[in-house]
């Protein structure tokens, strides 16, 4: 508990999955709870429940991550409720499946503006709030699937490798202003996106038994990976992508 009083966090898509659990533990551990959804009555209902048990930690807000403009508003109500945005966590993405010579321009365009453009978006939005606070942590989740090839995600990939290099060109840039930014790479997790995929008993029992350690991630796996990264526990560490998906990629 408190490992993050003092913060004031910007979470996106935090209606669902990892970032309803990151939502959750970020309040937990006392920090300050901007969670930002386009599916305003889930991410309502996180917050209700995070209010419940941590009365004032956290607000609901509608964004489309896609759209700079919603950024703006968000990212300026976030801060006229509870001050200067320390941490970033960039989540929110949607998943994109198809084979190579299926994927049209409006599919790429998609994938990319929900899971890439709009990391960056962020990470221009947020940037003048934590100069202001000297400090900053970002936090962008990207995917296993940058890393290994994953074959039939070719959009989604592609996004996701945008995230990796993204990552590493803003943490050399903002280094010196004491903003760090690092991506975190997911395997298989327990989440609706994942629900929606392995459809079958029989294909969500094939994809834990390909890991090393027998099971899919837990949301709450990766929020406790985010709780350390948005930390003063990381403070050196930037650039870095951390891969969490109980050893696959050593495969
Ligand atoms: N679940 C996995 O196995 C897995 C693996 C690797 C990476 N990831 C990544 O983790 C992140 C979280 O995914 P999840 O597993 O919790 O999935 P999820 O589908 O449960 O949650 C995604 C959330 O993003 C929101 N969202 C979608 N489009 C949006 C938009 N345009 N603007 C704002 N919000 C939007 C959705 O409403 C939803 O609440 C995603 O970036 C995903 O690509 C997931």
């Amino acid at each position: 508990m408190g490992r993050l009083t003092g913060k004031v966090a910007l979470i996106t898509g935090a209606g669902n999955g990892q970032g309803a659990a990151e939502a959750y533990l970020f309040a937990k551990e006392g920090a300050k709870v901007i969670a930002t959804d386009i599916q305003f009555d889930n991410v309502s209902d996180v917050v209700a429940k995070i209010n419940s048990e941590f009365p004032d930690s956290a607000i609901a807000l509608k964004h489309d991550v896609a759209s700079e403009e919603d950024w703006k508003k968000v990212a300026e109500e976030g801060v006229g409720k509870f001050g200067l945005i320390t941490v970033l966590v960039n989540n929110a993405g949607i998943l994109s499946m198809q084979p190579f010579l299926e994927v049209s321009y409006e599919v790429w365009k998609r994938a990319i503006d929900i899971n890439a453009w709009s990391q960056f978006a962020g990470i221009k939005t947020v940037v003048p709030y934590m100069r202001q606070a000297g400090i900053g942590s970002i936090i962008n989740i990207g995917s296993l699937a940058s890393i290994i090839a994953a074959g039939g995600f070719n959009p989604y990939t592609a996004s996701k490798g945008a995230v990796e290099a993204i990552t590493r060109a803003a943490a050399l840039e903002l280094g010196p202003e004491q903003i760090r930014v690092n991506s975190v790479h997911p395997g298989g997790i327990d989440t609706q996106m994942t629900r929606d995929t392995f459809t079958t008993e029989e294909a969500k029992e094939a994809v834990a038994n390909a890991v090393p350690l027998k099971r899919f991630g837990q949301p709450e796996d990766v929020a406790k990976l985010v709780v350390f990264l948005a930390s003063d526990e990381s403070s050196y560490i930037t650039g870095t992508a951390q891969i969490i998906d109980g050893g696959i990629w050593v495969q």
